[in-house]
């Protein structure tokens, strides 16, 4: 695997770019699936996970072309009604074909996604939107088959607000017979661009945004072009970029309103930060003060930033908490940081970060796509050189990372081993 060699203490100056949102691509490019014509999204970004959501279509029958940002999907001709094991481990979210299969097909089987660094992921919530919409669940071998005759619409309740499992049953209900509503849906913004891909389809849904969403189900959908929304988690991981190496920053393409939370802490921290229509400048002198994090579902303060704002508070003036309500085991990125020289106790579910004056350069390894993203922005910030070993995990979710910090005045590079 490739690795990143980090010199740390340039402070980052100037303009970058967010490039399309990973998270709402990909469950665009399975909602494709829906129509037997063409599709065409533009603004998707240069990924793994996006190389292999089209490695799915391709394998289920569809045709897919890529020129650039825009992938051209025709699912004119599918062909087949299951997604390997193999594709399945080398990304969950292949998943999120399963409702858009039975949707239109009425039937699909997928393969148990498995663990995975950050918790078991499991798939029960899903099996249950599915279950509600008139499928009958078999599991055998590792694998799911989702059945019926015909998909009905329901009343579908869900124990916690699933991203993918909300995605899965707005695709499945998006041709149903009747009316479906989703309470305690995900809220995330994701949901919403999903939302606005099905309607330009032709879909007629209501509520995305909000903890109920309406499905009212159509006969068919048809073929239609879309842009999808900037990546409000690499926003994120850029602005912390700019307060970590105490730099001057102006992060562009970005939505300000799908980072709030993350702006609130900032400030709280004593960050500067200067909100414009898509842009947001982030200024930062001296340490940050210490914060106290706890990570919820959207509009909460998300997830996916949790090992890069701890990166930032390794180097806080005090003690800071992190509690991580959304995944049970987020924590792996922790013994990379103290190999750094960070100060972090976990208990449980909860990280006490007592801030040191400097993290120093070490060789670390990247457990997951944002623990690699937040050893980068350790590694920018400490004294000395790092190396960062396992950096596929992090080009499944950031675009050219090294050359988009290079071009602010980081000294990085990418080396092949
Ligand atoms: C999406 O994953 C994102 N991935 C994740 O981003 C993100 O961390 C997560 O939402 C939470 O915001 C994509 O959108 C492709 P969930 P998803 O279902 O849909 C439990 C990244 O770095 N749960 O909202 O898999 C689950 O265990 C990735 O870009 C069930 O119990 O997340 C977890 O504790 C990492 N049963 C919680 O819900 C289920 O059937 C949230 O999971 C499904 C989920």
């Amino acid at each position: 695997m490739a690795r990143f060699m980090v010199v740390g203490g340039q402070r980052l100056q100037g303009r970058i770019n967010v490039s399309g949102s990973k998270n709402a691509s990909l469950p665009i490019l399975a909602a494709t699936l829906l129509n037997p014509g063409e599709s065409l999204i533009h603004g998707v970004p240069q990924l793994r996970d996006v190389d292999v959501m089209c490695e799915v279509l391709q394998y289920l029958g569809a045709r897919v072309t890529r020129e650039g940002g825009t992938i051209r999907v025709d699912a004119g001709q599918i062909n087949c009604w299951e997604v390997s094991e193999e594709l399945t481990r080398k990304m969950r979210a292949s998943n999120l074909v399963l409702g858009p299969m039975l949707g239109r097909f009425k039937k699909m089987t997928v393969s148990h996604p498995g663990g995975c660094d950050i918790g078991s992921r499991p798939m029960n919530l899903h099996l249950k939107g599915m279950t509600s919409l008139g499928a009958r669940i078999t599991e055998k071998f590792g694998y799911i088959t989702a059945q019926t005759d015909i998909v009905r619409g329901a009343e579908i309740h869900l124990d916690m607000p699933s991203v993918g499992a909300t995605e899965n049953i707005m695709m499945a209900a998006a041709l149903s017979k009747g009316i479906t509503r989703i309470r305690n849906a995900a809220r995330e913004p994701e949901i919403v661009d999903l939302q606005n891909f099905l309607n330009k389809m032709g879909a007629d849904i209501k509520g995305a945004g909000t903890d109920i969403i309406k499905i009212k189900g159509v006969s068919s959908l048809g073929s239609t072009a879309h842009t999808v929304i900037p990546d409000r988690i690499e926003a994120g991981t850029h602005m912390i970029a700019a307060a970590i190496t105490c730099g001057d920053v102006t992060v562009a393409n970005v939505i300000p309103e799908h980072v709030e939370s993350l702006i609130a802490k900032l400030r709280e921290a004593g960050v500067q930060i200067t909100v414009g229509d898509d842009t947001i400048r982030v200024s930062a002198r001296g340490r940050p003060g210490a914060v106290d994090i706890k990570t919820l579902f959207y509009p909460g303060f998300p997830t996916d930033m949790q090992p890069q704002i701890m990166a930032l508070l390794t180097m806080a003036d005090g003690t800071s908490i992190i509690s991580e309500m959304v995944f049970e085991n987020r924590y792996k990125h922790v013994s990379e940081f103290r190999r750094m020289g960070a100060d972090i106790k976990v208990e449980g579910q909860t990280a006490i970060i007592k801030g040191v004056t400097k993290l120093s350069g070490a060789v670390v390894e990247a457990s997951d796509l944002r623990a690699g993203a937040a050893l980068v922005l350790a590694a920018m910030a400490a004294d000395n050189g790092s190396v960062i070993e396992n950096i596929d995990h992090i080009d499944r979710g950031y675009e050219k990372l090294e050359r988009k910090y290079s071009a602010l005045g980081a000294r990085i590079i990418r080396v092949h081993s």
